[in-house]
């Protein structure tokens, strides 16, 4: 293996920098503008009225968290989110496991920056909760994998936690509008819940379409390239390349984003600017995270459709 030249790496740390916006990202920013507007309008007449949230659903690897992540980066000037300041406008957490009131209690002061201490009983904690999020002037509560919520816990305990929830966007003390963020799982969690689905402005991240989106795809990987300055060989130029890194992303737009970066990390580590992404780059890439023979590659097999690209070692649901 050649060294890697700080150049390479220059570009590489770019092309992971790079955010794609898509209509579900717009879609969330625009919800997100409209309910932080809201709440300035509410503090400025001196208004207290209940907040409203999001909930973003989306598979694994649809881009979920970078959405997020992305969203307070764009919006870092009209909001506080660094949580190592007194006012902190939007503060993140994942949800932990079990996910009972305790425990998601405990885990919200922790990512206040206010640990509480261990022998506290759930409302405790949550009364805490109350009171910091109002003097950090927190007005969004991030969950990510909030389909969690659900996991390993009795119905009775959900709703408690659900109900908490819910009545932090109602309280007349300091209303937070609650982010939700997870897999398909948390529709289910929300919508048993009528008056919390009434408050959630919903956005879905959904899959890719094998046809439309082949030239959409091809445009992608096109400009990857073309921002780290290395050619694209005819195999990553046609529309059956464009269904196999489909396949292989499992048809989640970040998964296939991401193949994207790996591919052309490896075909500048491997080869330098001078030689162009090709193929068998995609298919190296796919070989490495799953460790699949070729037969079971969505960039080498033929019949790559029946492939289970969610699986490691090619195991392909048959036995084989
Ligand atoms: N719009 C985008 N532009 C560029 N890269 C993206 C985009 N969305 C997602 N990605 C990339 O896709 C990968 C998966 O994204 P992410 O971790 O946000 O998914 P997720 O939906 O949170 O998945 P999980 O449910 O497993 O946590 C990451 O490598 C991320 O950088
Ligand atoms: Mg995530």
């Amino acid at each position: 293996m050649t060294n890697t030249t700080t150049s390479v790496r220059k570009i590489i740390q770019d092309l992971r920098s790079v955010y794609v916006p898509t209509p579900s990202y717009r879609k969330l920013e625009t919800y997100f503008q409209s309910l932080l507007d809201q709440r300035r309008a509410d503090m400025a007449a001196g208004l207290i009225s209940h907040a409203r949230g999001i909930v973003l659903v989306g598979q694994s690897g649809s881009g979920k968290t970078t959405a997020i992540r992305e969203l307070i980066r764009q919006n870092r000037n009209l909001i506080e989110a660094d949580p190592s300041q007194d006012i902190c406008e939007f503060i993140g957490l994942q949800v932990p496991s079990p996910a009972t009131m305790k425990f998601v209690g405990a885990a919200t002061l922790r990512a206040l920056g206010y640990p509480s201490s261990g022998d506290k009983q759930g409302p405790a904690i949550w009364d805490e909760v109350k009171i910091q999020l109002k003097l950090r002037q927190t007005c969004f509560l991030h969950l990510d994998e909030a389909q969690d919520l659900a996991r390993y816990q009795t119905d009775k305990e959900r709703q408690s936690v659900v109900n908490t929830l819910k009545s932090l966007m109602e309280n007349s003390y300091w209303p937070t509008g609650l982010i939700l963020s997870g897999m398909p799982d948390l529709k289910k969690i929300v919508n048993q819940d009528p008056q919390l689905a009434r408050r959630l402005y919903p956005v879905e991240i959904g899959r890719l379409h094998a046809i439309r989106e082949v030239e959409p795809v091809l445009d992608i990987v096109q400009k990857y390239a073309d921002r780290a300055q290395v050619d694209t060989h005819s195999s990553v130029r046609e529309p059956l390349f464009a269904q196999r890194l489909m396949h292989a992303a499992d048809y989640e737009f970040g998964l296939m984003v991401e193949l994207t970066v790996q591919a052309l990390s490896k075909a500048l580590i491997s080869e330098g600017s001078e030689a162009p992404l090709r193929l068998q780059h995609y298919a190296d890439v796919y070989f490495e995270r799953s460790a699949a023979i070729d037969a079971l590659n969505p960039f080498i097999a033929e019949d790559f459709a029946r492939i289970n690209p969610r699986q490691i070692f090619g195991y392909d649901g048959e036995g084989t």
